[in-house]
């Protein structure tokens, strides 16, 4: 993708250390953030002003991202749209960012869609997903907000909310759908949303009772695989359902893929898979750490072989999410005579969707962090005690596993590559913050800055807590033109777009 920038120049400062004892696993940088830390005066500012973690987001990146997905769809003749969805970022100055364009913004509770209101996105932009209580639903029906029913019981908790409210006009639905076709052998784990195949003869007679009270827009689904294969399927059986439902007298015309779209996070494919060696190498023998405590981190040694999944995400997707799109529009859809999935949805005038959470967010944030203190662990490892702690970076749900950058205080340092672990501010027993060793080219001093690269999508805030009455990170918004920098704290940004003058 075009806003993603080589890291060489970089590389020396992430102290990628390329022997095979110290792995360095560069992150992959964007326009803003490579700009940003090439002059890090900038980031060692904010941070002395605003403390530390403090996570930088770069709203801008969320249009450059949306605006190459909707080539594609333009590429393929269907009329596509873009939602935002809000789950993985709680910034004000994104959705502020998104109301100043046509995309849609996905909210998945009550207070998402206050949030997204208040930044000023139009109520027939939004849509509502998730699970539903009463407040949240009621808003959503209130505003007239496509709602993207889970589950029949929704559907009759829609028709007892509409009665109590007296809403009139007719409320917009989606309906969500999972569990499909496992007859074609796909490895498929359970979920917790979603209309099964099972309900689907009730959904009918459910539907055909409400007709005067709901106007099914069309099916939808959201599935956390980077599994093209079996997109296509729920896409086929979306379809399937689509053209059934209007035999059924409705009028869908819709159908929303959601999100799951992966994005890399790390520079180089060479070097993740090193990476990957290493860490199964390094439990295979006594030779050199990669990981705390030698954990596998999903993978164990079973006599001579390694065996076991990793608990981590690829780092190295090698489609961009365009390019996802892409694979699915051209996968065939054996129910319709092998017709491809594009030409399908643009012949039959069929509307698609998208919810793309960390796809958009690709290159939207970064977090910044002091380091407090240079120590040793018990056996003598070398440690970066760092004023952030584990629910600042996710670092349980996601594991990040890119190098973070140092910005060291002082530039002259002996160029000698150093290799540490990170552990945070909480007074908990192993309170890592990367489960990796991670190698700078100069060794690391408090005072130091280190930055975590490509945070915006769950890692910065999805699970951050003022745990132990530590400080939850402040937010700010930091655009660039011309090579200046911009920078509001993050609810009191305003887009260009908004502005006057
Ligand atoms: C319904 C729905 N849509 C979209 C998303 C965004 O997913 P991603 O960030 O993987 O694109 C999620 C994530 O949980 C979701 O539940």
């Amino acid at each position: 993708m075009e806003n993603i920038c080589s890291t060489s120049s970089l590389a020396a400062q992430v102290g990628a250390a390329f022997a095979p004892e110290n792995p360095g696993l560069a992150p992959r940088l964007g326009t803003v953030a490579r700009k940003l830390l090439a002059a890090p005066e900038t980031a060692h500012r904010l941070v002395r002003s605003l403390g530390s973690p403090l996570n930088l987001i770069f709203p801008t990146e969320v249009i450059r991202n949306a605006a190459s997905l909707q080539e594609t769809f333009e590429h393929y003749g269907i009329d596509g749209r873009i939602f935002f969805t809000t789950k993985p970022n709680r910034s004000t100055a994104i959705l502020r960012e998104v109301a100043a364009t046509d995309l849609g913004v996905d909210v998945s509770s009550c207070g998402s869609l206050s949030a997204a209101l208040s930044a000023g996105i139009p109520s027939h932009r939004l849509e509502a997903t998730g699970p539903k209580d009463e407040t949240y639903l009621s808003l959503a029906l209130l505003h007239d907000i496509v709602v993207n029913v889970d589950s029949l019981t929704e559907l009759e908790d829609i028709r007892s909310l509409r009665r109590s409210l007296g809403i009139r006009s007719a409320s917009r639905i989606l309906i969500r759908l999972s569990g499909f076709a496992p007859q074609r052998s796909l490895a498929v784990s359970d979920g917790t949303f979603g209309v099964t195949p099972t309900d689907i003869p009730a959904l009918w007679n459910r539907l055909d009772a409400m007709k005067n009270e709901i106007e099914l827009l069309g099916f939808a689904f959201h599935l956390n695989t980077d599994s093209i294969e079996y997109r296509a399927v729920a896409l086929e059986e979306s379809l399937h359902l689509l053209f059934e439902a209007r035999r059924h007298g409705h009028n869908p015309r819709i159908v929303n893929l959601g999100g799951g779209f992966r994005v890399r996070y790390a520079e180089d494919t060479a070097e993740w898979a090193r990476f990957l060696l290493a860490l199964k190498d390094s439990l295979r023998s006594n030779g050199p750490l990669h990981t705390w405590n030698r954990s596998g981190l999903g993978f164990h040694v079973d006599g001579a072989t390694i065996k076991g999944q990793p608990r981590f995400m690829n780092h190295a997707e090698e489609l961009p999410p365009a390019d996802q799109l892409c694979s699915l529009l051209k996968s065939p859809l054996p129910r319709f005579n092998g017709i491809t999935a594009g030409r399908l949805l643009s012949e039959s005038l069929v509307e698609v969707w998208i919810e793309p959470g960390r796809a958009l967010l690709d290159q939207a944030g970064l977090t910044l962090a002091t380091v407090t203190t240079v120590r040793s662990s018990e056996r003598g490892e070398p440690l970066l005690r760092l004023a952030m702690n584990r629910s600042n970076l996710n670092a349980h749900e996601l594991t990040l596993l890119t190098d973070p950058i140092a910005l060291p205080t002082s530039a002259e340092r002996q160029q000698q590559p150093r290799g540490y672990f990170l552990v945070g501010n909480l007074c908990v027993a192993n309170e890592l913050l990367s489960p990796r060793k991670v190698y700078f080219s100069t060794p690391i001093e408090s005072g130091d800055i280190l930055a975590f690269i490509n945070t915006a999508a769950y890692m910065m805030d999805f699970a951050e807590s003022s745990t132990l009455h530590q400080p939850v990170a402040r937010k700010v918004a930091v655009t660039e033109r011309a090579d200046v920098f911009d920078w509001a704290l993050d609810p009191e940004y305003r887009p260009h777009a908004w502005r006057l003058r």
